[in-house]
């Protein structure tokens, strides 16, 4: 095996989610090359050419379909193969059509590439997380999956538009599994260094339970309420996946609610689920076990559990 190209990244699966990608990607200038791969070529082959058509108006790069054999010197590779949910599916329900996939793509991957970082989208994220770290042999901190970045970012979007500021000075976290038991970090969530309800209170609201519980309903079901209404989330996932590869590349060792196996954190060891994370050239460089309420413990717990109970099935 050879030495990497750290401008070079490979898309698997080139669905909604790995096309919504690849195009990111290609917008954010970070690579001058981009493998695309997907049981269906012609996909592939229909995306490299309608992403590369982009090109005059972006920075030159070189985008093509390619086969397993083109990634081996990948610096990134991302994983999107794999069935999404359908109306009324859980993240949960795709368990066994992925892990299945997931049987088939990764030791191929680590067949020609062990020293990448792998970044691992498909759902569900923390179990595929899990289940590529155990099949590819990668060490933990270079096989990690988006998690609960997705569900940050639709945090932080709803508190900004609750108190009409920019997203970008809200600081806050979903923690736990990407899906039905994650856990909104209300103990520390601030803009701007202050606290969430007292800025809620600058600007006119004094509801904090009501409106607490409200938004990260909202955040839990922002998936259901998109695909029941165009089939699929691809837009958020694919700027997720943009902001975590330049946090690699540009090593910027930017805190990041990846999914990753953790150790005791919060008590939690030995599954795959989001904690905020130091995130750069290595990878994961560290977790950053943020400080928790009595309550958010407990929920995070009973994130965890759900997710050993689906591992403890699978393996
Ligand atoms: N992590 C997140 O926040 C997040 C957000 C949105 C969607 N997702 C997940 O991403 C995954 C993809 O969603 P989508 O909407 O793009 O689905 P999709 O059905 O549009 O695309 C899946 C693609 O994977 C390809 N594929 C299947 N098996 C393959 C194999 N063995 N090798 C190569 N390619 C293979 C298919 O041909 C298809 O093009 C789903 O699991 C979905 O739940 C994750």
């Amino acid at each position: 095996m050879g030495t990497l190209n750290n401008r070079k990244v490979a898309v698997i699966g080139c669905g909604f989610v790995g096309a919504a990608s690849a195009f990111a990607i290609m917008e954010s200038g970070l690579f001058s090359e981009m493998v695309l791969i997907d049981m269906n070529k012609d996909k592939a082959e229909g995306e490299a050419l309608d992403i590369s058509h982009g090109l005059p108006f972006s920075k030159p790069m070189q985008i093509y379909a390619g086969d397993y054999k083109d990634i081996s010197d990948a610096a990134v590779i991302v994983v999107t193969a794999g069935a999404g949910q359908k109306p009324g599916e859980t993240r949960l329900d795709l368990v066994k059509k992925n892990v299945s996939i997931f049987k088939s793509i990764i030791p191929q991957i680590s067949e020609v590439n062990k020293d990448a970082i792998m970044l691992i989208v498909a759902n569900p994220v923390d179990i595929l997380t899990y289940t590529a770290w155990k099949l590819s042999g990668y060490p933990e901190n270079r096989v990690f999956g988006s998690g609960t970045t997705l569900d940050t970012a639709r945090l932080k979007y709803l508190l900004g538009q609750h108190l009409d500021v920019d997203s970008r000075s809200v600081h806050a976290f979903i923690v736990g599994e990407h899906g039905d038991s994650e856990i909104a970090v209300w103990s520390s969530a601030n803009v701007s260094g202050i606290p969430i309800n007292r800025f809620c209170e600058m600007r006119g609201h004094f509801h904090h339970e009501e409106a607490m519980q409200r938004i990260a309903e909202d955040v839990k079901n922002s998936a259901y309420e998109i695909i029941n209404k165009k089939g699929a989330t691809y837009y958020g996932i694919a700027m997720s996946v943009r902001r975590i590869l330049e946090a690699i590349i540009r090593d910027e060792k930017t805190i990041l609610p990846i999914s990753s196996i953790q150790h005791d954190n919060h008590g939690v060891s030995g599954i795959a689920f989001s904690m905020p994370a130091i995130v750069g050239k290595n990878g994961v460089e560290a977790t950053v076990p943020i400080s928790l309420s009595t309550e958010e413990e407990k929920a995070l717990k009973e994130s965890a559990s759900t997710l050993q109970k689906v591992i403890d099935d699978v393996f």
